[in-house]
């Protein structure tokens, strides 16, 4: 796993070796039986991490593939966009959403600020079937946006809720039904452990049903979610199934399917709720060693994420010091994003990220060269990570 160099950066993230063995195999046909026995096994499986009985869409693409496929999906040029952005990636919604035609209100925050939820309501109550869009776990900033109460404001408008799990699915709880949420998007390469180039949309029966309705074609071709239905899901779950035998819509990276579908095996080994466990406790542990070398998360407390930490850096060029890493200890971490990227670290803690082993490595390679550059550790930070990650 670690045999090149130590990958922290928020994604692709480290896998483990077994997801890295499976994609040592020739490809499938995409369209046979046997093929099509590996894909609803990967779909079931993706279920159970989204917390939905509902479909799973898997598309050939990344993650922001499977936004733009949500939002082109579902008649977009009648519906305003609603976003409520602290980060890159909610501006970036917003950008997709301006990109496709759609009225797009951005919320402007600051990088790291809490959704103001207020303001959000008063925002979808001058809109008519608005779609709210809002990033789980904001990456940029390491933060997470609580997403509990969005489902409620939005369907009493008679509108969606389209979440941005990109990073935060499979390290992070989303009970998507439980939620209420209509459509969200993630992709194979963060938390869920698996390489680059498959994305995901859960769809809910009220999604689903508007897409179905929707009055004008979709905009695009290749990314529209009603081919999924139309081509793929049996009649008896509730596809449409034109041609009247199943087939896939893509041609489907066969690899990738058969890597993420043992990533996700894995997943199942482990237990959900134990992994996500195992992210927060990792997060709580890195948090208390940059604690130790001076240097305090982006994120406000309590909104921190499970999967990737941001820190401010006590007086030092971020960039040196990554350069530092990555020349001399062959540790790879990523800077801050939108004009940050001289005052802040990003390090992810992500399905293998997320374990003492590489973690203590990125700590000790941090804190040796802030101690050359001159800052000193106020305790142990390897020491600290462990306390942390021992506590619970
Ligand atoms: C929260 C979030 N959304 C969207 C994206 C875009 O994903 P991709 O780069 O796979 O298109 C990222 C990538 O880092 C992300 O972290």
């Amino acid at each position: 796993m670690t045999a090149m160099a130590l990958q922290m950066e928020p994604g692709p993230t480290l896998v483990d070796d077994r997801v890295i063995q499976a994609l040592a195999a020739p490809p499938m046909y995409h369209q046979s039986a046997e093929f099509a026995e590996m894909m609803d096994e990967t779909c079931e499986l993706l279920k159970q991490i989204y917390g939905t009985a509902g479909e799973v869409v898997v598309l050939p693409a990344s993650g922001r593939g499977a936004v733009e496929s949500a939002l082109a999906s579902a008649d977009p040029v009648d519906r305003p966009l609603v976003v409520p952005a602290n980060g890159t990636f909610g501006r970036m919604m917003a950008a997709i959403g301006g990109s496709l035609g759609m009225r797009v209100v951005e919320l402007k925050h600051d990088s790291g600020q809490p959704l103001a939820v207020h303001d959000i309501e008063a925002e979808l109550d001058r809109h008519d079937k608005p779609v709210l869009g809002v990033v789980h776990n904001e990456t940029s900033t390491g933060m997470v946006n609580d997403l509990a109460e969005y489902a409620e404001l939005v369907h009493r408008r008679d509108g969606l809720l389209l979440v941005d799990a990109v990073s935060s699915l499979g390290g992070t709880a989303i009970d998507f039904d439980d939620l209420g949420i209509d459509l969200c998007a993630s992709a194979a390469q963060k938390s869920v452990g698996a390489p680059p180039g498959l994305a995901f949309v859960a769809v809910s029966e009220r999604a689903r049903d508007e897409i179905e309705g929707r009055r004008r074609p979709p905009l695009g071709y290749y990314l529209d979610l009603l081919r999924w239905w139309d081509q793929w899901v049996p009649r008896e779950r509730g596809g449409r199934l034109k041609s009247g035998y199943r087939r896939l819509p893509w041609t489907m990276p066969t690899n990738l399917v058969v890597a993420l579908r043992r990533a996700l095996e894995l997943t199942a080994e482990e237990g959900i709720e134990e992994r996500w466990e195992r992210h927060r406790r990792t997060g709580a542990g890195l948090r208390a060693a940059m604690a130790a070398l001076g240097m305090h998360p982006v994120a406000p407390p309590g909104a921190e994420s499970s999967t990737v930490g941001a820190f401010r850096l006590p007086g030092i060029d971020a960039r040196t010091l990554r350069r530092r890493l990555a020349q001399r200890h062959r540790v790879h971490i990523a800077g801050g994003m939108d004009g940050d990227a001289a005052t802040v670290i990003r390090i992810a803690h992500m399905a293998e990220s997320a374990r003492p082993g590489p973690q203590l490595h990125t700590i000790a390679a941090v804190a040796y060269e802030l101690s050359a550059l001159g800052v000193r550790a106020a305790t142990d930070p390897t020491r600290d990570f462990l306390a942390a990650w021992c506590a619970e």
